[in-house]
């Protein structure tokens, strides 16, 4: 496909206006022709990357005395731009690392608490720039949560993380794929390519349901079947009650751990899709598919591996827990004291608003510990010792066990709702099943 660049875009690509310009222009070159995309698109929304990353391939990237000196000549994102994770290597937490036992690759290391490598890895030098460059530092991959900025509806993004671009498109009614890097934000433009065009944001696979998905286990082992099912097309999904926040955030996500569901229909909840017609563009399916009560069984089963009801380990929040979330764990936790480590994630922006309610003070009290701005599956580490850990997230117990590639000593996980985790912290054991 012929690309049609701008004569401001050609002048980036010859490197007229410096190195990092007609990298990044390389670099959305490069998508656009992996997409198939004829142009770029100009974006009107926000967006959002993973630092340290400065694009999401290793071959755009520039030298930090590049971006300093852009830096120095007044550079800034073009468009509102946040930062999805924390920043340096293995993710830290932002907050609770002190507590953060756990070991990187389960070597002797404790990076994570070590107070040198904390104070390291927040003065990082990229971050520190890409500050000045104006980037919001949310550190969350729910962060359209604190964001206190979203963008509106039709509005041109370009997102990361599995929770979010689906947020973003099927529940803002703005545009995104997943493709938010430091040069989408940097120059404020993307390849026009999949959900910016109006054509592919149509359903194209009914799904069906044999029970009302309503509890939050329900919809995230329904998300995650949905994904497995939908892959990269859109489905629109029916039998379900209307999602609340968090179980949005728990769907988004384990649609795009089972598959790649970058923006569904609900009818009579998704902004696009009033009605069923109006989520298929006024056309047919393509096909229909059910998922009954053996593929969602199928899903709880794959997602719950364990050989022991021993659980060594909670960790709740992914995604990242909402304020919401936090207040009815407290009013679970609240004068009762766990047995085992149990981690509470959250994002950064919400770590004061927690203590100032006074949820920190309750989860400290019962032994958890409050920590922000990463998560385990992006830290790569349990504690050191654990082998069986207890979740509520499809995304956590689909991704944990790949942080542990020894097959003799694989960690074991126990999925279940938020009420067996939590059971299971004050116990230690699991007795979380498929009802
Ligand atoms: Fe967020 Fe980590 Fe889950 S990035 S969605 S908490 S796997």
């Amino acid at each position: 496909m012929d690309l049609k660049l701008t004569d401001e875009e050609k002048r980036m690509l010859q490197g007229e206006d410096g190195v990092v310009p007609r990298l990044c222009m390389e670099y959305l070159v490069e998508l656009c022709e992996v997409a198939g995309a004829d142009r770029l698109i100009d974006l009107d929304g926000t967006g959002d990357f993973h630092t340290p990353m400065t694009a999401m391939s290793p071959f755009y990237e520039f030298p930090i005395e590049e971006l300093r000196k852009i830096v120095e000549q007044g550079a800034h994102f073009k468009i509102p731009t946040f930062a999805n994770k924390a920043p340096f290597l293995f993710q830290p937490p932002v907050h609770g690392w002190e507590h953060c036992n756990v070991c990187a690759f389960q070597d002797d290391a404790n990076l994570q608490s070590d107070p040198a490598f904390h104070e390291k890895a927040m003065r990082d030098e990229w971050y520190e720039l890409y500050r000045r460059m104006g980037m919001m530092t949310t550190h969350s991959c729910a962060n359209y949560l604190v964001d206190t900025y979203l963008p509106t509806m039709g509005q041109h993004c370009s997102w990361n993380e599995s929770s979010a671009v689906p947020y973003c498109n099927a529940v803002l009614g703005a545009r995104s794929n997943i493709d938010g890097s430091f040069a989408t934000c940097f120059l404020g433009k993307t390849a026009y390519y999949d959900m910016h065009i109006t054509e592919n944001r149509y359903a194209t696979v009914l799904v069906k349901t044999e029970r009302l998905i309503k509890s939050d286990l329900e919809w995230d082992v329904f998300g995650f079947a949905v994904g497995e099912d939908a892959g990269v097309h859109v489905p629109c999904l029916t039998g379900t009650a209307k999602p609340t926040t968090t179980q949005l955030q728990k769907l988004n996500a384990a649609m795009n751990t089972g598959g790649a569901v970058r923006m569904y229909h609900i009818p009579g909840t998704t902004p696009e899709a009033p009605t069923m017609e109006f989520a298929f563009g006024g056309k047919a399916p393509e096909r229909e598919t059910l998922v009954g009560e053996a593929e969602l069984r199928k899903a709880y089963e794959t997602l719950n591996y364990h050989g022991s009801d021993t659980v060594d380990m909670v960790y709740l929040g992914c995604p990242h827990l909402n304020i919401v979330d936090m207040m009815l764990l407290a009013r679970k936790l609240e004068g009762k004291k766990v047995k085992i480590p149990f981690y509470i994630m959250t994002a950064p922006w919400l770590y004061d608003v927690a203590k100032n309610i006074g949820y920190l003070k309750i989860f400290e009290d019962a032994g958890a510990h409050l920590m922000t701005g990463t998560c385990l599956a992006a830290m790569g580490a349990v504690p050191k010792g654990v082998r069986t850990i207890a979740l509520d997230s499809a995304k956590q117990a689909y991704y944990i066990t790949g942080c542990y590639p020894d097959e003799d000593n694989k960690l074991e996980v126990c999925y279940g709702s938020q009420d067996d985790c939590i059971d299971a912290a004050l116990t230690g054991r699991w007795h979380g099943e498929w009802r």
